[in-house]
């Protein structure tokens, strides 16, 4: 085959977990990480340094994986200060050079795979895939806005004008930006909009979830390794004051927020009210995602896609899959065939490579996943609850549970954990089905399992969803094949990973020389 048969860029290969020649020697290393304590703190500390706070791991709230050392005020202030002075220097770098710079970012994160994946497992709670999956992802954002930092970035566009007038078009970074990131992506995320946001031209201050420094932190760290000036890229950790903080100060060009649909509206409101500029907003949110299943679906595909897209993760992606629509005729046999899949799930350890569905990142998280299940099982019926075993008791375990509802709009928020909704519907009505799907507000990603092409066309002609996901999981978007981001409550675009998403970052120049 020829080489560039994927194009220019290819995607990081990851780890591969069935070779005994590379698990052993990983594992081993894991072991050894495994007693490794971390922290966090701001780049630049200040001589009256912030609270501590230690760091506990999900699976065992006894175990202290590091301390987080919270940023305050006056080093916010500082910090902005440091990001506004570098910046101009670091636009005028251009987009060859910042590529090269994080290009070399990827390099050592895949250098530094073990303690990446140590700290994915222990700090936030992932099972060895996800967290593979979750570093392949961080490099592949890395190497997909360096390629279009230097497409978008390196020369101005020329533009057309007659003969005597030259005009051109130049991208630029709009100045300081804020990266404001959830513990659900605690790498791939928070690395994905601060390097799109550097790719584009501008300083960025981060603030990565209160739950997850330690991996921000060794992220940062490679960055300024790599060669990115630490004024250019500067941690900010701390719980949602430090957040407040940043978005409220006026020298802020723009924040790139993922997170929840709450979060992002406070967000709004604060840029609002500042003075200053008006401020950019990217905002990736909250996801109430379907998937419909009709009678010409393949079963064994069925069971196996929504058995991955409910409770991977232990449920704790945006994209999860929260509300599965099967039509009545195969409802029964359908679940039967889904319980199977279901049992055998194994929930416990992530350091355990049998473990399927691993702690969900909090007791705060346990307590309201516990509080909604009870709730329902009031007004519903419980279809299956799978038991945990006395291995889960010190952590933040929730057992997976499938749960029948009437409609989608019973559900007024977003459960994110490893809980399934089963609907049923008539065949003459998907019209409606979707229409509720749309009612609930948000937009994020929507599975359908047809063989029916005509049914494939109806329900994409009529669904606002970013993401549709047609005989397969809906899941692990791959960066540059499935950009991906949500509308409405879902979030303002555009997609991460996309062809459009370092534009949103930057501001627009346009040059007219008379020669
Ligand atoms: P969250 O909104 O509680 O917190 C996200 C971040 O915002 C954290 O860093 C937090 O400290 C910060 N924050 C909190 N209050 C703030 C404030 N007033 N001002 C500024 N920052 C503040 O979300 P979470 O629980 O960390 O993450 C889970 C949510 O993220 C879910 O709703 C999930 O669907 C969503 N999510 C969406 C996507 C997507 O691409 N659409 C991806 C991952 C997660
Ligand atoms: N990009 C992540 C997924 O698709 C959220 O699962």
């Amino acid at each position: 085959l020829p080489e560039d048969i994927f194009g220019e860029r290819l995607n990081s290969a990851g780890i591969d977990l069935s070779d005994p020649l590379v698990l052993g020697p990983l594992q081993a290393r894991l072991s050894e990480l495994a007693q490794q304590s971390w922290s966090a703190e701001p780049t630049f500390p200040s001589d009256e340094p912030g609270e501590i706070a230690p760091i506990t791991s999900p699976q065992d709230t006894r175990i202290e994986v590091g301390t987080r050392r919270d940023t305050t005020p006056a080093e916010v202030e500082d910090a902005i200060t440091r990001a506004m002075a570098i910046q101009p220097g670091w636009d005028a770098l251009g987009g060859e050079k910042r590529a090269l710079l994080l290009e070399e970012a990827a390099d050592l994160f895949e250098d530094h795979a073990p303690e990446f994946l140590s700290l994915c497992q222990r700090e936030a709670g992932k099972t060895l895939l996800d967290a593979v999956l979750e570093l392949r992802e961080a490099v592949d954002f890395l190497r997909f806005y360096a390629g279009e930092a230097r497409r978008q970035f390196s020369q101005p566009m020329p533009l057309p004008g007659p003969t005597g007038e030259e005009n051109t078009l130049s991208l630029h970074g709009r100045g300081v930006f804020a990266t404001i990131s959830p513990w659900n992506f605690p790498l791939a995320i928070f690395i994905g909009m601060a390097s799109a946001a550097l790719a584009a031209g501008n300083t960025v201050v981060t603030k990565p979830a209160e739950q997850t420094p330690l991996i921000a932190a060794l992220a940062v760290k490679l960055c300024h390794q790599a060669g990115i000036p630490p004024e250019a890229l500067q941690l900010l950790p701390g719980a949602g004051e430090v957040g407040q903080a940043i978005t409220s100060d006026p020298r802020i060009a723009g924040v790139a927020f993922t997170g929840s649909t709450e979060t992002a509206r406070l967000i709004n409101q604060a840029l609002a009210a500042r003075e200053g500029p008006i401020a950019t907003l990217i905002a990736e949110t909250g996801g109430q995602n379907a998937m419909i299943v009709d009678s010409s679906a393949l079963p064994e595909q069925v069971v196996r896609d929504v058995v991955a897209s409910s409770f991977q993760s232990a449920g704790q992606r945006c994209s999860a899959l929260r509300v599965l629509y099967l039509q009545d005729d195969i409802a029964d046999e359908m679940l039967e065939m889904i319980r199977g899949g279901f049992e055998a799930l194994t929930v416990g350890d992530p350091a355990d490579l049998a473990t399927d569905v691993g702690p969900v990142i909090d007791p705060d998280a346990q307590a309201a996943l516990e509080r909604h299940v009870a709730r329902r099982q009031q007004n519903d019926r419980t279809v299956w609850r799978l038991d945990l075993d006395g291995s889960t008791a010190n952590g933040c375990f929730v057992a997976p549970t499938i749960i029948e509802l009437d409609s989608i709009l019973d559900l007024r928020r977003e459960n994110f954990g490893p809980v399934l909704h089963v609907v049923r519907y008539a065949s003459e009505n998907l019209g409606q089905v979707i229409a509720d799907i749309n009612a609930t507000g948000y937009g994020l990603t929507l599975g359908l399992h047809s063989r029916i092409a005509a049914t494939r066309k109806f329900v994409q002609a009529r669904a606002k969803v970013g993401n549709f996901y047609v005989n397969r999981n809906q899941i692990g978007a791959i960066v540059e094949s499935q950009p991906f981001g949500g509308e409405a409550l879902s979030g303002t675009g555009p997609k991460a990973g996309g062809p459009h998403y370092l534009a949103r970052f930057a501001t627009e120049r346009v040059t007219c020389i008379d020669t």
